[in-house]
This record gives structure tokens, C-alpha cells and sequence, in this order.
């Protein structure tokens, strides 16, 4: 393999480093191009440039590979429980019993929000987005944890980071109640995470809802598919903004604003908003696929591309086969899931999707397990961000532990007027 890149510009030639990660993915090290060349790079999207290099979760798109710190996703699936995955995903490696057992008691301490910012929640209308709400809580945390705001050693990371993921779950419970009117929740210091946030769902005072082992096991396998995810767009946001030394709440509520966009975090609702429309309209699946490819809308096959993948993406087939043996379990038959797997079937087999390497994503199949599980639409990509919070934190160390970070700030092409002259207004 060559070490170098050889690269010609007006004449002259540039030699650049070409680096290598542990799983052989290579890059060209471009970091003194505007110094040696006065050229930029221009990549819109960034679908070619590495922002970063990172020890957290490997991709490999062709192949269907997604790994947390090494260990497959289909073994964390399978193994692990959401606490225990967030820990990996956050430290570097599989906790011992004892970190465990301390991670979970902080949790545990830190399910509560303070009352005061109970009243908070007053301010929303009823109709409130919950990611909007998600967002503007996560930012008023801070303002209740001012010794959280310089992260100096890992004491402090760890209880910063299990405060926000304890409370992100109160926040997102309360945000549901209020939405619908009913009396906030308090959390059971008896309940384990997933279990604890199914209570604040679903629980009324006098009326305690105990959630079945399967609903609980199925809302644990979705934070864990979704716990992080690399260089994505809500990731790649929390970088940003950590980048500039911002605290840890304000760069996850940065990223909660990134992911409730339909082409990322918010495709899992409008998957179902899809579903639901061709139900309605009585629309067959083919005639819906064909509008699709016709192109003279903006409509598109809602959970199936991915900037990364262009095999299945692993995560699509384990909620694929647990929401079948879920619903299968608690002998619930849906509809939509019905015409998901028709969707599926005919974009497999027809040329456009094929050739453009368009395979279910995670989103294609984590809204039928959220409605089984009780979980009302409007809190689908909420579901996301839960899950996604150890991600962000990850990327978040990573980038503070780093003594080489550097402020995240892209160059552009201008493409606007040239130099004018300011005009008075009576003149124009
Ligand atoms: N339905 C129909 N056509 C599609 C779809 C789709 N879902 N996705 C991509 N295409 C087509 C594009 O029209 C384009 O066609 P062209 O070459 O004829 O112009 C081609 O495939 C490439 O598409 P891009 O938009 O360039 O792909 P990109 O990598 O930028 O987008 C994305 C990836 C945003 C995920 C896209 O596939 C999409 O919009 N999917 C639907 C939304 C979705 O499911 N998002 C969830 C992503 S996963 C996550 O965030 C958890």
C-alpha cells in the first residue's frame, strides 16, 4: 500500500499522508492542504470527508457490519441490557460487575428532575413537539448542575453522563403525560431503566402499570440498536458543538434538534405516517412504489437508503425478527406491518432500489415494535434520542479528551456578489 498521495496543482506536486484505522479503512490526511496549496476541498454532504478519528463504533456499510467498541451489535442484541451498553459504548469497554452495579445505583440516584423543573414543562402548550420540549429540557438541566459544567476527571464525566441519561428518560415520560393531560409520574427507585420509563408512560396514581418481561426486553433491544451510530448527522452535531468547549447538556440538546428531522431520527414516524397513508388511501403497494420512482414529488420510500449502508443495515434485520416474535408473543396482529413487509418485498426485487443499493433501514422496522409496546407516534423519535444519549456522550469524551481537538470549522466556495458599492436608499 502506497503512503503517500501524490497530488499535481498548477504544476507543482504535494505529497499527503495516507493513514489507516484498525479495520484498514483509509484516508488521505489533507490537514495541511490550505497551508501547502491555498486550495479547499468541496464535498457537499460529506459523504467523502472524515471529521474526525474515533475509537467508538465501526461501520461497515458494504457488508452490514456495525460493531459498539469491537463487540457485533447481533451479541449486544442478544446479551446485553441497555445500562451495560451505554457503559461500553461511553468507557471503551464491558463494565466490570462492580462499575456495573455503580453506574446503575447512579442512575438510579439521578432519576429524578429537580421539582423546579417540573413547572417547567407548565410553559409548553399541550400540543408541544416532544422533541422540542426534549431539547429545551435537556438545555435547562444545566442550570440545576453548575458543577457539571467543567468536566475536570471521570468521576465527574460519570456522574454528568448518568444524569443525563436518568433524566433524559423522566424528561421524555413527562413530556408524554403533559401531552396528554394526565398527572406526572415520579420514578420507582425499585425498576430498572427500561421498566422505570414504561412506569412513567404508562403508570396513573393508584393505577401502577407493570410492564410484561417481553415489553421490557424489546424497549432495552431498541436503545441498544440505536445507542450510537458514528458520524451521523446528529453525532457530527454534537461534535460540532462540543468543539467550541460547550458543556455536555448543551451539545446533546443540540444533537436531539439534529435527529428530529424526517431524513434522520424522525424517518421512524414518518415510516408510519407512510403505512398509515397507504392504508387508508386503500393504495396498492406497487402503485405507491411506482409514485415513488416517478420522482415528480419529493415523496420518497420512507426507511429504506442510508448514506452508509448499501447492504441491509444489521440493526433493520434484529428488530425485523424481534418485533415478529414480539407481536407474535403477545398475540397482537398490525396492519401496517403487514404492508411494511409487501413494501419491503416488491423495493427488494425492483431495479431502482436494487441498483441504488436502497435497503430497509433502522427506521423501517423500529416503528412497528414501538407501537406494540404501547408507544404513541409522537414519541417515536424521542425513543430515538434515549437510545442515542450514550452515543453523543461517547463522541462528546472523545473529543474532551483529546489534546489535539481543535474547533470544528469548515471553509466554503463563496458563490455571491462580488465587492459593490453601499447604496443610500433613495437611490435604489
Ligand atoms: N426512496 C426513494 N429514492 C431514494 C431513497 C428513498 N428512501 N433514498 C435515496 N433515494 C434515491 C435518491 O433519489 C437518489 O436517486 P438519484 O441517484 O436518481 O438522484 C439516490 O437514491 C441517492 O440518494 P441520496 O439522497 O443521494 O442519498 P443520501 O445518502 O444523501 O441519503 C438518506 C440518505 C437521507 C437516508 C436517504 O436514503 C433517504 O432520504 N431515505 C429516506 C429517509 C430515511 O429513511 N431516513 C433514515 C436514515 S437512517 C437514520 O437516520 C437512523
Amino acid at each position: 500500500m502506497s503512503h503517500t498521495c501524490r497530488i499535481e496543482l498548477d504544476g507543482k506536486t504535494h505529497d499527503f499522508p495516507i493513514i489507516q484505522g484498525t479495520e484498514n479503512e483509509r484516508a488521505i490526511d489533507i490537514s495541511a492542504l490550505r497551508d501547502r496549496t491555498n486550495y479547499i476541498t468541496l464535498d457537499d454532504g460529506y459523504g467523502n470527508t472524515g471529521s474526525c478519528k474515533s475509537a467508538i463504533t465501526y461501520i461497515d456499510g458494504d457488508q452490514g457490519i456495525l460493531r459498539y467498541r469491537g463487540i457485533p451489535i447481533e451479541q449486544l442484541a442478544e446479551n446485553s441490557t441497555f445500562t451495560e451498553t451505554a457503559w461500553l459504548v461511553i468507557w471503551g469497554r464491558l463494565p466490570t460487575q462492580e462499575e456495573l452495579t455503580r453506574f446503575s445505583h447512579r442512575l438510579t440516584q439521578n432519576e429524578m428532575m429537580h421539582e423546579s423543573l417540573r413547572s417547567h414543562f407548565q410553559g409548553f402548550p399541550p400540543n408541544a413537539p416532544p422533541m422540542a420540549i426534549l431539547s429545551a429540557m435537556i438545555n435547562a438541566m444545566s442550570c440545576y448542575e453548575p458543577e457539571m459544567m467543567d468536566i475536570e476527571d471521570e468521576t465527574t464525566l460519570e456522574r454528568a453522563a448518568a444524569r443525563i441519561i436518568s433524566k433524559v428518560r423522566t424528561v421524555a415520560a413527562a413530556s408524554y403525560k403533559m401531552s396528554i393531560g394526565q398527572p406526572l409520574m415520579y420514578p420507582h427507585p425499585e425498576y430498572k431503566y427500561c421498566e422505570n420509563f414504561l412506569h412513567m408512560m404508562f403508570s396513573l396514581p393508584y393505577r401502577e402499570y407493570i410492564p410484561s418481561p417481553e415489553v421490557a426486553r424489546a424497549l432495552n433491544l431498541f436503545l441498544i440498536l440505536h445507542a450510537d451510530h458514528e458520524q451521523n448527522c446528529s453525532t457530527s452535531t454534537v461534535r460540532m458543538v462540543a468543539s467550541s468547549q460547550a458543556n455536555m447538556f448543551a451539545s446533546c440538546a443540540a444533537g436531539v434538534c439534529a435527529l428530529w428531522g424526517p431524513l434522520h431520527g424522525g424517518a421512524n414516524v414518518a415510516v408510519i405516517e407512510m403505512l398509515e397513508f397507504i392504508r387508508q388511501s386503500g393504495m396498492n403497494v406497487a402503485e405507491y412504489v411506482s409514485r415513488v420512482k416517478a420522482k415528480d414529488t419529493k415523496l420518497r420510500l420512507m426507511g429504506f437508503g442510508h448514506r452508509v449502508y448499501k447492504n441491509f443495515d444489521p440493526r433493520s434485520k434484529i428488530l425485523k425478527a424481534a418485533s415478529d416474535k414480539m407481536l407474535a408473543k403477545m398475540n397482537i396482529s398490525d396492519p401496517l406491518l403487514d404492508i411494511a413487509l409487501e413494501l419491503e418485498a416488491v423495493a427488494l426485487q425492483d431495479p431502482y432500489f436494487v441498483e441504488r443499493k436502497l435497503y430497509p433501514n433502522v427506521d423501517f422496522y423500529s416503528g412497528i415494535i414501538l407501537r406494540a409496546m404501547g408507544i404513541p407516534v409522537n414519541m417515536f423519535t424521542v425513543m430515538f434520542a434515549m437510545g442515542r444519549i450514550p452515543g453523543w456522550i461517547a463522541n462528546w469524551k472523545e473529543l474532551h479528551d483529546d489534546p489535539k481537538s481543535r474547533i470544528y470549522r469548515p471553509r466554503q466556495i463563496y458563490t455571491g456578489n462580488t465587492i459593490g458599492d453601499y447604496t443610500p436608499i433613495e437611490q435604489r
